[in-house]
C-alpha cells in the first residue's frame, strides 16, 4: 500500500474567487483530495488577507466567498479537513517560533517584498521600504507555519508561490537541525498547464492587479471582461501567434488537449480577436457552468458553510495540538 501523504493549500481571502485561483489552486487540490492515498488540509488564508489591506468588511466577506467557492467546486467535508487559518491558534505560535529561526537574509529575497521594494525605487521615494509592513516582510513565514503545522508533504499552489514553498523547506530543515526532526519539508505541486494564468493585461491574473476573471460573475459581465482581453493589432485574416496570447493561455488552462488544437487552427488561419474573445466567453461559460449552478445554492446556506468549517476547525486543532506541544518541547518552553 502506498504512504499516506499530506496535502494541503490555501488562498488569502482578500477579494472575490478568480479563475486563476480556480485552475491554478482549486481544481488541483480537489482532485488530489479524491485520490486514496491523501489526506487533504484546504483552508482560508484569512490573516493573509490583513497584508493585503485593512477592508475588514473584504476579508469578512471574501472568507465566505471563497469558503462557498472550495464547497461550490467540489471539496468533500467528509474527505477533507477544510478550515479557517484563524481558527487554529497553532499556527501563529509556529509563526513566532520558525521567525526566531529565519535569517531576515531569506526574507529579503522574498518575491513580493523585492516587488515592493523595487516598486518604490521606480517611484524614486527617500525610503526603498516607504509602506511595505512587517505583515509583508513575514509573509513567508506565516505561509511556513501554515504548513509545517500539519507536516504538510504537498503543497498544490500556482508557480508565484513556488518560491515561498521552497522557503517553508529551508526553514523546517534548519528547525530539524536546531531542535531535532520534527517537520517535513514540504514539496510544492505546480499544474502542468496552468503555470501562471495570465489576466486581462498579460500580467499574472491576480487579485491585487485587478485583472481577473471572476468564477461566479453573471454572463453579461463575463463577456465584458473577456472583451477586455489585452491582445494586439492584427487584423482578421492574418495568422496569429498563440504562444503570446492571453486569450489562448486562458483557453489552455479550460480545455483539453483537442480543443486547444483546434484553437490553434483557427489562430493559423487567422482568427479575428473579436471572434477569438467570444469563442472563449463561450467555452468559459460552459466550463465554469456547473459550479456556479452549485455556488448559487451554497452561498445561500450561511449556517452550513459555518458548521463545515467548525467541524473542519476542530479536526485540524486535534492534529496541530500534539505536534505544537512537542515543537514547544523541543525548544525548551515546558513546565518544570
Ligand atoms: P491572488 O494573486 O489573486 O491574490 P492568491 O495569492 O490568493 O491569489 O492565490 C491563491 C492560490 O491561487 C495560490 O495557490 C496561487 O498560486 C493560485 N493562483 C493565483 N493566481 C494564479 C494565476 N494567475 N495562475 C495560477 N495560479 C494562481
Ligand atoms: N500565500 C498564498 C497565496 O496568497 C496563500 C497561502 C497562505 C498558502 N498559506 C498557504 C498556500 C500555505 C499554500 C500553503 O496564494
Amino acid at each position: 500500500m502506498k504512504k499516506q501523504q499530506r496535502v494541503l493549500t490555501g488562498i488569502t481571502t482578500s477579494g472575490i474567487p478568480h479563475l486563476g485561483n480556480l485552475v491554478g489552486a482549486i481544481l488541483p487540490a480537489i482532485k488530489a483530495s479524491n485520490q486514496e492515498n491523501n489526506s487533504s488540509f484546504l483552508f482560508l488564508a484569512d490573516y493573509h488577507s490583513l497584508i493585503k489591506n485593512t477592508d475588514s468588511d473584504l476579508t469578512h466577506s471574501s472568507s465566505y466567498e471563497i469558503a462557498a467557492c472550495w464547497l461550490a467546486c467540489g471539496l468533500d467535508p467528509k474527505k477533507v479537513i477544510f478550515y479557517r487559518q484563524s481558527d487554529i491558534p497553532h499556527i501563529f505560535e509556529l509563526a513566532w517560533i520558525l521567525g526566531c529561526l529565519t535569517s531576515k537574509g531569506l526574507l529579503n529575497r522574498a518575491h513580493a517584498y523585492k516587488a515592493a521594494i523595487s516598486d518604490n525605487q521606480e517611484k524614486g521615494a527617500k525610503d526603498i521600504d516607504k509602506g511595505i509592513t512587517m505583515g509583508l516582510f513575514n509573509y513567508p513565514i506565516l505561509m511556513a507555519a501554515d504548513i509545517l503545522m500539519f507536516n504538510a508533504d504537498i503543497v498544490p499552489v500556482g508557480q508565484d508561490q513556488k518560491q515561498h514553498i521552497e522557503m517553508a523547506r529551508d526553514i523546517a530543515v534548519k528547525f530539524n537541525h536546531h531542535y531535532g526532526e520534527l517537520f517535513t519539508p514540504p514539496e510544492a505541486q505546480i499544474g502542468e498547464t496552468t503555470g501562471i494564468l495570465p489576466g486581462l493585461d498579460g500580467r499574472k491574473m491576480s487579485k491585487s492587479y485587478n485583472n481577473t476573471i471572476p468564477i461566479f460573475s453573471d454572463e453579461s459581465v463575463l463577456k465584458k471582461t473577456i472583451m477586455k482581453i489585452k491582445t494586439n493589432s492584427l487584423e482578421p485574416g492574418e495568422p496569429k501567434d498563440s504562444s503570446d496570447c492571453n486569450i489562448f493561455s486562458i483557453y489552455n488552462a479550460i480545455a483539453s488537449e483537442k480543443q486547444v488544437r483546434e484553437f490553434q487552427t483557427q489562430y493559423d488561419e487567422g482568427i479575428g480577436w473579436g471572434d477569438a474573445k467570444l469563442f472563449l466567453f463561450e467555452s468559459l461559460e460552459e466550463f465554469l457552468a456547473p459550479f456556479k449552478s452549485e455556488y448559487a445554492k451554497i452561498i445561500e446556506d450561511r449556517a452550513y458553510i459555518e458548521s463545515v468549517l467548525v467541524d473542519g476547525s476542530k479536526k485540524a486543532l486535534e492534529i496541530s495540538t500534539p505536534i505544537i506541544e512537542d515543537v514547544r518541547k523541543a525548544v525548551g518552553i515546558k513546565g518544570f
